[in-house]
């Protein structure tokens, strides 16, 4: 088990050894957890190609820290606690010793099926435990997955299972979220059918039981996969730097981007992070509300906790079903101890008043955490106050999908907490704030670009299939430097405050779309000539797509026209990326070069019409007065 920090002593002794001897202090935590072979080297690194390795030469299987090392002390204890969308559905419960004994059979159905180490395998599925023990289970055979979000649409799909050169899809027939049941087999038909032909298996989950078609040629039930496997599976030895896993993540330019994670970085930094930034102790039940199809949910429900030996609960559906209570009334009966979330969530709850929160019993809760987006101080306070009765920390966890775990956090009942501030960064990590020219700024009390400068095991190692794009992304803004696309503020005191993106990344819900993936789906739409998308501040989503769309022509029915464009963005990338707001112009302002002046635009959008900044540069500056005029009231 990975060094628990326990005063604020602590953290300082730990944050000095991690800066100035990071190979020593990090080859502690590594020397925590079950090696086949010890490393030949802690690291060897640059950020201009970049080549990152951590642990070179060691070799290990993460299934065998998450599952086998506990067997012998924790065997009985929970490991997965799940909780299912209906209410009075029952839960489920695997200890340590039956998740073990699940992931092995799932492995050898695996193997039984021809996957084998290195190759990739796609999940499309809802929060239910056999998506754990399905990733897990190519862990153990040293096969890559990769986990798409079961919101995103059949096109999406496809584009990653091209991209990853997928050999197997795993899916469900149908999920339940909230009041819905959504097709979800019927999706990946679909996806099937864009040409996706590195596709031998698709191995489909009985969830509810609902009509499906079903192709013999490639169909395969997972009862049916797993009929007569053995129940031990010999965990494939994987070197620290072979890749664990590859998530798709939205950037500022064309298709979403495949990060890709390895073994033994990855391993002990979520390990790390979990039991320090939660402080979890042995009996804890700790629950994490995200989805396992973004990253939050693959290192802080399943590897993090799992690593170290925790009870992690999986919950099936949505916050406000059957209604906005359903969160405290979970708390209260699993008697939960450590609770993250994201804001849009906390904005959304707080909307529907505090008697939710009120009837229930909420004095097990120990730590409230959040991540995804900027927490205002409205809702901060309404966690703090309402869900947390004035006593218990708050940690803000300020990470990426790339970073593999949290970088800025508050340690509770530790480290002090400012509200909106996630503050301090943790042991390894070494941010910096630069102005846009790339100039180190030095002082507090300032804004910048957040930027890191010295390498975390948890960090992403490549983009899947694509180097370059990679080190263009994040190592080419400014030299030696591991740029995250986020604005910050430091405090007089070194607290860091994210301010958000500031690249064309729009925070949506906590989801992280690309205004050029959704201009793209926009301009396939019929009668679009062009588009730009930007942000604007909502009240629950922390942001809303606001796309301004130029027509060939005069649109008759304005309505039928933005009905359109919404169901293309669907069809496209998924519902989660539909613009809230479309007005249809005749130009966009444009620079000499032929540049889209988003500066202006987001200035639109946010409804600050009197002051849109310097325009003499454009090329058509009449455009804004016009833009100006028929944008809709907000
Ligand atoms: C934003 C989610 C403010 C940020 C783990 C980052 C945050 C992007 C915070 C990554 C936070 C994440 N405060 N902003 N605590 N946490 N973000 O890849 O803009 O889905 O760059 O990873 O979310 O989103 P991603």
């Amino acid at each position: 088990m990975v060094t628990q920090m326990k005063t604020l002593e602590d953290y300082k002794n730990a944050y000095k050894k991690s800066v100035e001897n990071p190979e020593e202090f990090w080859a502690e935590q590594a020397g925590n957890f079950t090696w086949k072979q010890k490393w030949d080297k802690v690291l060897d690194w640059n950020f201009k190609e970049p080549n990152i390795k951590w642990f070179e030469g060691g070799k290990l299987n993460i299934t065998e820290n998450c599952l086998d090392r506990h067997l012998e002390e924790r065997g009985d204890k929970t490991a997965i606690l799940w909780v299912p969308n209906e209410p009075d559905a029952d839960d489920r419960k695997f200890t340590y010793k039956e998740l073990y004994t699940e992931v092995n059979k799932f492995a050898n159905g695996l193997k039984k099926k021809g996957i084998k180490k290195g190759d990739r395998v796609i999940f499309y599925m809802p929060m239910i435990p056999e998506l754990a023990i399905g990733m897990l289970a190519c862990a153990r055979i040293g096969a890559i997955h990769s986990i798409v979000f079961a919101g995103f649409s059949a096109q999406s799909l496809a584009d990653r299972i091209i991209d990853a050169q997928a050999k197997m899809v795993i899916c469900s027939d149908y999920n339940k979220r909230g009041a819905k049941n959504i097709p979800v087999k019927k999706v990946v038909d679909d996806a099937l059918k864009m040409g996706c032909d590195s596709i031998d298996t698709v191995v489909v989950h009985k969830n509810t039981g609902g009509d499906i078609e079903w192709n013999d040629n490639i169909d395969l039930y997972l009862h049916d996969m797993l009929d007569g496997v053995e129940d031990f599976c010999e965990p494939e030895v994987m070197d620290a730097e072979d890749p664990l896993f590859i998530l798709y993540t939205s950037g500022s330019t064309g298709k979403p981007k495949g990060v890709v994670h390895t073994t033994g970085g990855y391993m002990i930094y979520t390990a790390y992070t979990f039991k320090n930034v939660f402080q979890y102790q042995e009996k804890d039940i700790y629950w994490c509300t995200a989805d396992i199809g973004w990253i939050t949910g693959h290192s802080y429900i399943v590897y993090g906790p799992l690593l170290e030996g925790a009870t992690t609960m999986m919950f099936e559906g949505v916050p406000t079903y059957p209604d906005a209570g359903r969160f405290w009334e979970i708390v209260e009966k699993y008697k939960v101890n450590q609770f993250y979330t994201a804001p849009t969530a906390i904005r959304a709850l707080m909307a529907q008043g505090n008697e939710y929160v009120d009837k229930y019993d909420l004095s097990s809760l120990k730590v409230l955490g959040t991540v995804g987006e900027p927490i205002n101080d409205e809702a901060w306070y309404w966690y703090y106050d309402v869900v947390g009765k004035r006593s218990k920390p708050i940690v803000d966890t300020w990470w990426q999908t790339e970073t593999g775990g949290i970088l800025i956090s508050p340690l509770p009942c530790i480290t002090d907490m400012r509200p909106t501030y996630a503050s301090y960064p943790l042991p390894g990590v070494q941010p910096i704030l630069v102005d846009p020219e790339g100039n180190l700024i030095e002082e507090n009390g300032v804004e910048g670009l957040l930027c890191i400068k010295y390498p975390w095991p948890g960090m992403l190692r490549t983009t899947w299939g694509d180097h370059e794009r990679c080190r263009q992304t994040y190592f080419s803004a400014f030299p030696d430097l591991y740029f995250t696309g986020d604005g910050a503020r430091r405090d007089e005191d070194g607290r860091y405050r994210i301010i958000g993106r500031v690249d064309d990344v729009l925070n949506v819900s906590g989801h992280r779309i690309g205004t050029a993936e959704v201009e793209n789906a926009i301009n396939t739409a019929p009668g679009v000539v062009e588009s730009a998308v930007v942000g604007y501040p909502h009240d629950i989503k922390g942001q809303g797509i606001y796309a301004f769309v130029i027509t060939k022509g005069q649109v008759d029915d304005e309505n039928a026209f933005k009905k359109q464009i919404i169901d293309m963005v669907r069809v496209e990338i998924g519902p989660i990326a539909k613009p809230d707001i479309i007005q249809l112009v005749p130009g966009l302002p444009k620079t000499r070069s032929g540049k889209i002046m988003r500066r202006i635009l987001r200035k639109i959008a946010s409804g600050d019409m009197s002051n849109v900044g310097d325009i003499s540069t454009l090329l058509n500056p009449e455009v804004v007065e016009e833009i100006k005029k028929s944008a809709p009231t907000l």
